[in-house]
């Protein structure tokens, strides 16, 4: 059977904010204690919209890795490293250039959103990135990845390319000995594989938090107005800040039988509510049914500020020290070096390289 693995990252482009951590990093944390988990910096998808200025590369790289830190990823547990230092994602990327094919790429709505109006102008980086994304997870044969919602359409791409170079190379594997049987036989897929499709792990109050602004589109880190999002690194005047101001209907909250439906903003900031205090949103309207949001704004602000305010204390502390993360990027990266060599070996070997 395939040994169960996470694996996920999070781009070192800009300010991480709270998307980036109830979609993504929080949920990591528990994982690390059942089962082996890999959380990488992936620096090489950077530079997909353009070269950010060097410097603030390799400060967005540190910072990144403070954050996973100060989240809860403890790097004697968990593998923490930065993709451009552990080669073979660039090699397999390749050859999954070469087994992607235009039409699947062509369907990503990302790169849709990512290139605008002007697609000519895009990177072919830019283009080729879902293969890219395929490659860091199956570098590690990843079974598990926990993302958030707008990641799916990729998680499905990452299937097809393990599915095609599955049955492609479905002899060879067989006759090499090195495949692992399929845990879910199908009559698509031969009887042994060589890379797990992998589960996209997607689930909980906070898997698309959206802009406070603008209800329709997900917080990010390249919205330019910057009162779309709450950065990890914000103070607590910051946090209450954005909060006040964040958009919402005239309304008080909805009862839970009520229910969210059709208030996008209610329904964002509860659920924001609900990740941060563990909780699910049919329990915030429990207790917040019926009340205005000048009432439930500040108590959003108050758990915001309590749950976020010891991390970014705890990120500036760890990037007062680069060396220290240097440190642990560099022994990260030779751990998942340990791994991904094997698996190209086998690739190579498999393909006639
Ligand atoms: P961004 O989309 O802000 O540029 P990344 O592409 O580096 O950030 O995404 C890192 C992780 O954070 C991914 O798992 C992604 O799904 C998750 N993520 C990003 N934005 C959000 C959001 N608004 N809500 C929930 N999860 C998000
Ligand atoms: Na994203």
């Amino acid at each position: 059977a395939f040994q169960p693995r996470v694996f996920s990252g999070v781009q070192p482009t800009g300010n991480l904010h709270l998307g980036n951590y109830l979609g993504a990093v929080s949920r990591w944390v528990p994982l690390q204690d059942q089962m082996p988990a890999i959380f990488c910096v992936v620096d090489s998808h950077a530079i997909t919209a353009g070269f950010p200025d060097p410097s603030e590369l390799t400060n967005a790289t540190r910072e990144v890795t403070a954050a996973y830190m100060a989240a809860g990823i403890d790097p004697k547990k968990s593998i923490i490293f930065n993709q451009s230092q552990v080669r073979e994602h660039m090699e397999l990327a390749w050859i999954f250039n070469c087994v992607a094919r235009m039409g699947w790429l062509n369907r990503m709505t990302q790169f849709k959103e990512k290139a605008g109006k002007n697609k000519e102008n895009a990177s072919v980086g830019l283009f080729a990135y879902p293969n890219l994304m395929a490659a860091d997870i199956l570098a590690y044969r990843a079974t598990h990845v926990p993302v958030g919602d707008d990641q799916k359409q990729h998680l499905e791409l990452t299937r097809d390319i393990a599915a095609k170079f599955n049955n492609d190379f479905g002899a060879r594997i067989k006759e090499l000995g090195i495949g692992v049987p399929n845990p879910t036989p199908s009559p698509e897929l031969p009887e042994e594989l060589y890379f797990p499709l992998t589960e996209p792990m997607i689930a909980g109050p906070a898997t698309r938090i959206m802009s406070l602004r603008d209800g329709t589109k997900k917080m990010s880190k390249s919205d330019p107005s910057d009162l779309s999002r709450i950065n990890l690194k914000d103070d607590a005047d910051a946090i209450a800040k954005k909060i006040k101001k964040a958009k919402t209907d005239p309304d008080a909250l909805p009862s839970e039988t009520d229910g969210l439906e059709g208030r996008p903003e209610a329904d964002n900031l509860v659920g924001i509510y609900a990740a941060l205090n563990g909780m699910s949103k049919d329990d915030v309207l429990k207790e917040y049914g019926g009340q205005q949001f000048s009432a439930f704004k500040p108590a959003l602000s108050d758990l915001a500020v309590a749950k976020l305010a010891p991390m970014t204390d705890e990120m500036r502390r760890l990037t007062g020290d680069p060396a220290q993360i240097d440190a642990i990027l560099k022994e990260g990266a030779e751990n998942a070096s340990a791994i991904a060599e094997p698996v190209l070996k086998d690739v190579r070997k498999i393909i006639g390289f």
